[in-house]
């Protein structure tokens, strides 16, 4: 078998290289460097993609974060919940505001924050509910509206692995207040360096966003909150927006080999959707699978040379950043996810036939284990 590699962040970008190049050449005739059409032009666009009001483009992913929950009123002694099983952007950026994260368990169903367990966390020092659509599988949104209803609570999407997917027949980024996106070269939306954006349901959150981000303090709840350079270049922006218009093909080859794994892999061991009918669309920005024994099954990828990833091990409690946070219940979920997921290549370029010679592999493993 040829080698199969993670990622090929290469392949994509071919067909945009000659429009992207003349992006630059434009802009750099322009001598409006950062926060100029471009930016403007992504943002609105977005926000269309995002069914929001508007949206601010950022640094990064972390930037956005930092923002959103900023203009949140997150700081010392507020409490955010979210999920330990998540990348550590997530919980970073409420620690840097000096606020609490306040990790709950996760569903073994879509690897999601477990609404239960989220309603059972809340304190009086809680502010918001933020969510992590990992690996482009949609929270159950519905059911953490109503506990943030229930108590006066702000929710925040992190989508940054989850533009493109669809709750209920709606965008993920368009139920929080405000949600944050990254444009970091992995994403199923990628810019050519860093790269991120606040989406934002209010006009007046996005043009708050827009104050913090280049320098601007901020009132927040009475107490004065200072600006930083959370800026986006023009040059980002342009590639950005080139890559969003040729986002539905893109995500059309993904498509195509997620169908192939799903034919191949049983359902108990993947990601296998909620109701049918139910407005689901999932982008896979990683296709995940829950196996037993994994590091058998590494080494037989390994072997073979198919590159794949295991995240996220170990999960957030077990972090040197849990010293920050406050962990709500036993994670026994996230404990089981980061002993048994993987994820397999799934990136647009991935020929068929790699794609069914891997999920005959993981099939064939999963029959030696009896599951
Ligand atoms: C779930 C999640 N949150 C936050 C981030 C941070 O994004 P960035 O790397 O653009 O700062 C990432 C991306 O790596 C992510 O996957």
């Amino acid at each position: 078998m040829r080698r199969v590699e993670r990622y090929d962040l290469v392949s994509p970008m071919m067909p945009c290289k000659d429009e992207i190049l003349a992006g630059v050449d434009r802009i750099l005739s322009t001598g409006a460097y950062i926060l100029g059409e471009e930016v403007r032009a992504l943002e609105q666009e977005m926000a269309t993609a995002c069914e929001a009001a508007d949206s601010v483009g950022v640094a990064s992913g972390s930037a956005a974060l930092y923002l959103a929950l900023q203009l949140a009123g997150v700081g010392p002694g507020v409490e955010v919940i979210t999920t330990p099983y998540t990348f550590v952007a997530t919980i970073e950026a409420v620690i840097r505001l000096g606020g609490t994260p306040v990790l709950v368990d996760i569903s073994l169903d879509d690897l999601n924050l477990q609404a239960e367990h989220v309603a059972d966390a809340v304190t009086d020092r809680t502010r918001v509910i933020l969510p992590v659509h990992i690996f482009g599988v949609p929270c159950d949104m519905d059911a953490l509206q109503t506990i943030a209803d229930t108590h006066g609570l702000d929710v925040i999407e992190d989508m940054c692995q989850a533009f493109g997917s669809l709750y209920k027949g709606r965008s993920c980024g368009s139920f929080g207040r405000m949600s944050c996106l990254s444009f970091y070269p992995t994403k199923n939306l990628p810019g050519i360096g860093d790269g991120g954006l606040v989406v934002c349901r209010d006009n007046e959150d996005a043009e708050l966003i827009r104050k913090l981000r280049g320098h601007e303090s901020v009132r927040i709840n009475g107490v004065l909150r200072s600006g930083w350079n959370s800026r986006i270049d023009e040059i980002q922006a342009m590639a950005i927006r080139v890559r969003l218009a040729r986002f539905p093909d893109e995500q059309a080859d993904r498509d195509r080999a997620a169908a192939i794994y799903d034919e191949t892999i049983p359902a108990a061991n993947r990601f296998s959707g909620y109701a049918p009918g139910g407005g689901l669309r999932v982008t896979h920005h990683q296709y995940w699978i829950r196996v037993p024994e994994r590091g058998r099954l590494e080494e037989t990828l390994r072997k073979v040379g198919v590159a794949y990833g295991v995240y996220y091990d170990p999960p957030l409690h077990h972090d040197p950043l849990a010293e920050y946070c406050r962990v709500h219940g036993d994670l026994t979920n996230a404990e089981t996810a980061s002993a048994e997921v993987m994820t397999l290549p799934i990136y647009q370029a991935l020929p068929v036939d790699d794609a069914r010679r891997i999920g005959e592999l993981v099939r064939k493993h999963l029959d030696g284990c009896g599951a």
